[in-house]
């Protein structure tokens, strides 16, 4: 298996562009099920999660096409011949699950593994089983995976989510879209990613009116068309690189960012002592100072998002002073302070809050990658670290990020991959 070798250098320069949003494809790809016609998606990144993606779309019978250098795929789900997912893809990844809303919403039916919990957390679907079952349809659960169908077409209802779950609001929208009458759904998610699947949707023929507030309204549609549609740009990838630059004291800029989406990571890099400008060719991030220490609680959108919460534990580590993470989305979200304690940081964890004393300088180790954010922690540690950092368990990191180390390399990062 692959590792990746890290050697601290100096701070990272230069300009780097950011890809195509890994949560906003994957529901778009679960959407072109929504019609037999053909949709091109641009800007679409291969990720192995988008490859896994693939492999389940294809195993429905839908025709998929990946100019994997142009970053463009076609999916035609003209003909599907079977409403079972692939039990091994299905099972790499939770976003197969994306794929039930749609399947039953056009051909009233579909089986699909339930997505075990993983790393951070339980992570159950109940949320939209919950809103399916509001909708009409039936369920059954046995041997580890759930069947869905419904006699007649779906119904439009009032749909309250207990929590603004992302994979629920995104689910309950695309199957809502088909079903007669209107749904309406409450307490929703509001992630940019949302409003990007939405976007798609409308240019499908769908009715969908509320994204990016905590009510979405759809108004069924008896069918949908196809679409082509660019997807937006990675926020997570992108608040990546910003905390690359600050920890290491860089000067980096952006490229192809929607800087409206990063307003809670700006905000929450400002208090750090990070500096970013919007600039004509894109975001400026730099430091001059130490990094100040800061006080963070994941919330849903326009929240600080969790899946930045690792990230802002290597800046804490390496921060003059005490900083408290408060993880609220997830409830097993801090295996990456283990790793970095082992790089020498401070963290005293307890429950969902961590305490982290900021040290001088971490020290390089060999850790390994819990996670996909955790992995990505763990690089920008290494890059600020004294001494060579190992990461094994890549793998994490590669469903999320595209060609990482290339992009890190061309900012002046000493980063190479190693059979290990
Ligand atoms: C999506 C993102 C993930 C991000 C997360 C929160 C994708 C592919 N992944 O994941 O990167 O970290 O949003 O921003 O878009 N929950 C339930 N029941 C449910 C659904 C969720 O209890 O039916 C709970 C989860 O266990 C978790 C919380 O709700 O504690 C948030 O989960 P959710 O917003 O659904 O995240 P995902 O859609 O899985």
């Amino acid at each position: 298996m692959d590792k990746f070798v890290i050697k601290p250098d100096d701070a990272l320069h230069g300009s780097v562009v950011v890809s195509g949003a890994k949560n906003a494809v994957l529901p778009i790809l679960a959407a072109c099920l929504l019609t037999e016609e053909s949709c091109e998606i641009q800007n679409v990144p291969a990720l192995t999660d988008v490859e896994e993606m693939i492999t389940l779309l294809e195993g429905f019978g839908a025709a998929v096409s990946f100019d994997r250098t142009g970053e463009v795929m076609n999916i035609q789900a003209g003909q599907l011949n079977s409403m079972q997912a692939d039990v091994e893809a299905a099972g790499k990844m939770r976003a197969s699950f994306l794929t039930a809303g749609p399947l039953l919403a056009r051909y009233r039916q579909v089986r699909i593994p339930l997505p075990g919990g993983c790393q951070i957390g339980t992570r159950p679907v109940d949320l939209h089983i919950k809103g399916f079952l509001l909708l009409g349809a039936s369920q059954k659960q046995e041997y580890g995976m759930v069947e869905l169908w419904s006699k007649s077409e779906l119904r439009g209802k009032n749909v309250y989510l207990d929590f603004p779950s992302v994979g629920a609001t995104e689910n309950i929208m695309m199957a809502a879209t088909l079903a007669r009458g209107t749904t309406v759904i409450e307490n929703a998610a509001a992630e940019p990613e949302i409003c990007d699947l939405a976007d798609f949707l409308r240019k499908m023929g769908a009715d969908v009116q509320g994204d990016g507030t905590d009510t979405i309204v759809i108004h069924g549609k008896k069918k949908l068309h196809g679409a082509v549609h660019r997807v937006i740009p990675d926020r997570i990838e992108a608040g990546t690189f910003m905390v690359a630059a600050a920890i290491t004291g860089g000067d980096v800029l952006l490229e192809q960012v929607q800087t409206e989406h990063l307003k809670p990571v700006i905000a929450k890099l400002a208090e750090c002592n990070v500096k970013t400008e919007q600039t004509e060719q894109g975001l400026r991030i730099y430091r001059k100072g130490r990094l100040r220490p800061m006080h963070l609680k994941t919330m849903p959108f326009p929240g600080f998002p969790t899946d930045m919460q690792a990230l802002f534990m290597s800046l804490a580590a390496v921060a003059k002073g005490t900083s408290v993470i408060t993880e609220t989305v997830f409830e097993n979200r801090f295996l990456h302070a283990g790793e970095l304690r082992r790089m020498g940081a401070d963290i005293k964890i307890d429950s969902r809050c961590a305490v982290i004393e900021g040290v001088d300088t971490l020290t390089g180790a060999s850790v390994r990658a819990t996670d996909l954010r955790a992995g990505a922690a763990l690089i920008l540690s290494a890059l600020a670290a004294k001494g060579d950092t190992e990461i094994s368990d890549i793998y994490h990191i590669e469903r999320g990020y595209y060609h990482i180390e290339e992009k890190l390399r061309n900012l002046g990062a000493d980063i190479r991959r190693e059979n290990s």
